[in-house]
Formats: C-alpha cells, sequence, structure tokens
C-alpha cells in the first residue's frame, strides 16, 4: 500500500508509538485487502466499549493506549457501555462491574472521544453526508450509514476504528469504493410491507440467504427511519451485510439499477417473515419488556409514551435509547410520560451488551429480531418478538 512521507514517518514512530501502533495496524488491514492507499475519514464510530464485552483484557489494551497519550484526530463517537453511566446505581448495576465499566469510559474520555454511549451515532449529532468516508464500527450503524445516508465504511472493529480515529484516515478497499458497492443480488418481494415488524423480519430473512453480500430490493417500498433503522440491525444480526440498496429510497439505488440484469433474482414471500419470526420466537412466560434495539429514535419514544398513556406497568418495561435522544425527550415530556407509567428509560447502554442475567428475569420480550437473535445467548432470557405496540399492551397486562 502507497504511503505519504507524513504516513511513512508515522509508522516509524516520528509521531510517537500510539500513532506507530494505530498505523502498523491499518498498513496490515490495507496489505490483506490490496488497499492502494489511505484516505481520510469525516468521522469514526468506536466499538468494544461494553465492559462486559471486553472485558480486562480490553481494559488493559485501551489503558494501554491512554499511557501512551493516544489521542484521536476526527470527531469521533462510541458505542453502547455496560450501564448507564449517570443511572447505573439507581437501576441497580452491580458495583464491580459499574468500577471496571468507569475506568473503559476514562480511557476513551481521555483521546479526546465525545461520551454518546450509542448505535444509533446518526441521531446524536454524528451524521454524515452523503460520499464521505468515514471509519465505523457497530453493524448496525454501519449498514445504516452506507445504505441509507450514502457515507463510505467497511465493516471496521473496535481495534481498527481506533486506529482509524488516531490516524483520521482508513485504508481504501471495499465499500470505500464504487464497485465494492455493487448489489450482488436482487431480492423481490411478493406481498406489500405494512408492518413496522417486517422491515426487521425482513432484514433478518436476507441475512439469513446471502450472508454478506450487498443486496437489492425491489418493490413498491416506503419505509420510515425507524424501519430502515430496524432493517439495517437485523441485516447485520442474521448476516454480515454492509449495505443494502432498496429500489426508489437509498440514494445510490438508481445509479446501481443497472448492474441488475446480471444478479441472481431471490423471491421473499411474508410467510418467510413469518417463518423468521417465528424461529425467533420462544412462546414462555416473560417478566421483561425491552425496546431499543437499534437505540430509540424521539419518535420511538413518543410512541412508547403515547402507547402507555396512562396505564401502569405490570412487568419490568425497559427502553433503550442515547443519552442525546433522552435529553430532547426528557424536554418534551415524554421520559416523564414513561417513567410515571413504571418504565425505564435507559441510555448508554443496551439489552444486549448489558450484564442483563444479572437482574434475574425469566423471558423477555421484544420489537427487534436483533435482540431476540442475541439476548438467548449473551443474557441467558427465552425471548419472545411482537410489534411494539403489543411489546407495550404486554406490559401493562397483568402477569
Ligand atoms: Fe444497538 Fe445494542 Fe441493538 S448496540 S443495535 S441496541 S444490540
Amino acid at each position: 500500500m502507497f504511503l505519504t512521507k507524513e504516513e511513512e514517518a508515522m509508522l516509524d514512530g516520528e509521531y510517537g508509538v500510539a500513532k506507530a501502533t494505530a498505523m502498523k495496524l491499518l498498513v496490515t488491514i490495507g496489505g490483506i485487502f490490496e488497499a492502494k492507499r489511505l484516505v481520510k475519514v469525516k468521522s469514526a464510530q468506536i466499538s468494544g466499549v461494553s465492559y462486559k464485552n471486553i472485558g480486562d483484557a480490553g481494559l488493559g489494551f485501551l489503558q494501554k493506549l491512554q499511557d501512551l497519550k493516544a489521542k484521536v484526530t476526527v470527531p469521533t463517537t462510541l458505542n453502547p457501555a455496560g450501564m448507564d453511566l449517570l443511572r447505573w446505581r439507581e437501576i441497580g448495576f452491580d458495583e464491580d462491574f459499574a468500577k471496571k465499566q468507569l475506568l473503559v469510559a476514562d480511557t476513551f474520555s481521555s483521546m479526546g472521544i465525545a461520551p454518546t454511549y450509542t448505535c444509533t451515532p446518526y441521531l446524536a449529532g454524528n451524521c454524515p453526508a452523503k460520499g464521505e468516508h468515514i471509519a465505523w464500527a457497530e453493524s448496525s450503524a454501519i449498514v445504516y450509514a452506507n445504505s441509507v445516508i450514502g457515507a463510505l465504511t467497511n465493516r471496521e472493529g473496535g481495534p481498527t476504528s481506533l486506529a482509524c480515529a488516531i490516524i483520521g484516515k482508513t485504508p481504501l478497499f471495499g465499500l470505500h469504493t464504487k464497485n465494492g458497492r455493487e448489489p450482488s443480488h436482487a431480492i423481490r418481494l411478493q406481498f406489500h410491507i405494512d408492518k413496522p415488524i417486517e422491515y426487521s423480519a425482513l432484514g433478518y430473512t436476507i441475512g439469513k440467504i446471502n450472508g454478506c453480500k450487498i443486496p437489492f430490493i425491489e418493490g413498491r417500498l416506503d419505509p420510515s427511519i425507524d424501519e430502515l433503522k430496524a432493517l439495517s440491525a437485523s441485516l447485520a444480526a442474521s448476516g454480515e451485510i454492509p449495505m443494502f440498496h432498496m429500489q426508489d429510497v437509498t440514494p445510490e439505488s438508481s445509479e446501481v439499477m443497472k448492474s441488475l440484469s446480471e444478479c441472481d433474482h431471490i423471491e421473499i414471500e411474508r410467510r418467510d417473515l413469518r417463518e423468521t419470526l417465528d424461529e425467533l420466537s420462544v412462546k414462555e412466560e416473560f417478566d421483561f419488556v425491552c425496546i431499543g434495539c437499534p437505540h430509540c429514535s424521539l419518535s420511538e419514544l413518543q410512541k412508547v409514551a403515547k402507547m402507555l398513556g396512562r396505564n401502569a406497568v405490570n412487568r419490568e418495561l425497559w427502553v433503550f435509547t442515547s443519552r442525546y435522544v433522552r435529553e430532547i425527550a426528557e424536554k418534551r415530556g415524554y421520559v416523564k410520560r414513561i417513567e410515571r407509567s413504571g418504565g425505564k428509560v435507559i441510555s448508554d447502554t443496551c439489552m444486549v451488551v448489558s450484564p442483563l442475567e444479572k437482574f434475574g428475569f425469566s423471558g423477555a420480550i421484544t420489537h427487534s429480531c436483533k435482540a431476540a437473535h442475541y439476548l438467548p445467548s449473551t443474557c441467558k432470557l427465552k425471548t419472545d418478538i411482537r410489534e411494539l405496540k403489543e411489546c407495550i399492551r404486554a406490559a401493562i397486562s397483568q402477569p
């Protein structure tokens, strides 16, 4: 991979050990994927923030970078942590876990990274423009940024996104190139999507069919931003899909349509989505309702508040969002309305990356295929998946 004089000097350690370490990682990745050079990025999104996921090894790695005085050089935001960093005690997170998670948070803030703690950075002040190169980790945000916004990012991991943030560049290959964004197959829908949960199920179904390739979704579709957010998350949960195109919806769809004649066409019927939802659902007793995977938008919080009305919840209801969106929702009164009903609006974390298994719940209901995919393995929770309004109805129903 071609390096400028400045990049070579960074690799040789002339700009310090932290930059040399980051550059070495980027050069190795660039070499593996035959990148021609590095390209400047406008922002980075870092994953590997929850202590539950990274453990002491990850914390040690971050502390080493902190000791080396590593600093990010582009606007950088963070994935969810393992707990609500402001209200962890009141929610009941374990003291020992909290101590470690706070140390992780400390390392990131010492590097100059914004304490956003969300998987929806595009709803929390880090929204790139179409055509901008970025270096994002977090599979759902990667799909959303590439597909819905038209920004350009590969599927970065925790260490590589951090290296990109420190250098301000990423190797130029894959999704950063025109060829790397072309669809490999077309998905034709044999029905009209009319329920929000079907977008989540559609993504999960496509991910199962063609794990890491780029689909072009054909049909007359008119998804909302929240539905595109749900679709992006589930595509990356059952597969490793980095982006999708959707006819007349996503910004590059008309440009790539001409390549469709050479692609395989796969038909999906409504019963395929039903099968996906059944596969992800274990119909058992539940005592926990969790909303917000990916993190709730303002309009989703508004919907939850409205659906709850003046009813009290009879089961634990946790609604996850970013601290950025929570703050606006507080001003609009949505948080108060949800909490008056007995629900909790939790920020900085989510149902999958927090140590939920320690709270003693036996079964969960959610509206997200991604959450339903991960909850049984990461939190040992049997999970049922339902429409948002049915989740809220379940929360207020008598046990
Ligand atoms: Fe976000 Fe956690 Fe779901 S990171 S996409 S809420 S698993």
